[in-house]
């Protein structure tokens, strides 16, 4: 129960990876706030919570909407008492496309969702924390962004090379406040976002084999460990960490 008597809110929390790290850190004791779009996944994340016995609720918003923002972070205080932990884990991928064919709006979109909805979290995350005794902020990254070599990816890479570049700046920005930035940079793993469309489960884990040097995708498990533990006191060293969980694949 290591996050027993402390408040987490998740970003994306309706889906994958971060239904995964949000029933995770409820299973330890935290009461935990998911946010996103979509009311529906939202409330089922949230119904698990409930079914494990766990503390959870939800706020809609978009992490591109500062006033969404500003929103979710006063609403998480308001409703548990505080903020210790936020996970910013929203994130977007588009299609597969050459950057030459790259549509502007879409490379603003990967941008806005995966980068500036980072930056729009950390910003109102902080704001609570430093003036509340301090925190601990985990931003889901992605291997991709530390090299080019999938084709197509320009947008997405460039969105989590820099969403790896921000945590370690945001780190040493906010050390002094008491607040531990550091971010996760998982390789493909069972979240929806590894999928092409209408590809199974088995398919997916076919297709990956080859392509990871562990022979097989990660798992939702796998990923949401190491973000609890870079949230934990475990971690109280780790500091601008990008740490990465793909089976091998950048090793
Ligand atoms: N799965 C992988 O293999 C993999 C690998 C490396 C990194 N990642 C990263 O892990 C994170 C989660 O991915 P996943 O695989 O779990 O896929 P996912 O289920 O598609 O998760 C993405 C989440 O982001 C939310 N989101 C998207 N746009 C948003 C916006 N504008 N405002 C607020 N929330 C928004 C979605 O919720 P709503 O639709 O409700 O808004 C959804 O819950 C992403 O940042 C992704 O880049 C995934």
């Amino acid at each position: 129960m290591r996050f027993s008597g402390k408040v987490a809110l998740v970003t994306g929390g309706g889906s994958g990876i971060g239904r995964a790290t949000a029933r995770a850190f409820a299973a330890e004791g935290a009461a935990v706030m998911v946010t996103g779009r979509n009311e529906g996944a939202l409330k089922e994340t949230v119904e698990l919570i409930d079914a494990d016995g766990g503390q959870a609720g939800y706020v809609i918003a978009d992490v591109t909407r500062e006033e969404d923002v500003a929103a979710m972070v006063r609403e998480t205080v308001q409703r548990y008492g505080g903020l210790h932990v936020a996970i910013n884990n929203a994130g977007v991928l588009t299609p597969p496309t050459p950057l030459a064919d790259l549509g502007t709006d879409t490379w603003r979109h990967v941008l806005d969702v995966n980068l500036t909805g980072v930056f729009l979290s950390m910003k109102h995350e902080i704001a609570h924390m430093r003036t509340h005794g301090g925190g601990a902020i985990v931003n889901t990254s992605s291997n991709i962004g530390a090299h080019g070599r999938r084709p197509g990816f320009s947008a997405y890479s460039t969105s989590k090379g820099a969403v790896s570049l921000l945590t370690r700046a945001a780190a040493i920005d906010h050390i002094a406040d008491g607040i531990r930035i550091n971010a996760v940079s998982p390789g493909a793993n069972e979240g929806p976002m590894s999928a092409l469309p209408g590809e199974s489960h088995e398919e997916r884990a076919a297709r990956y084999a080859s392509l990871i040097p562990l022979g097989r995708i990660g798992t939702l498990d796998e990923v949401s460990a190491a973000v609890l533990w870079l949230a934990s006191d475990e971690a109280g060293f780790a500091v601008g960490h990008d740490l990465v969980i793909d089976g091998g694949v950048t090793a």
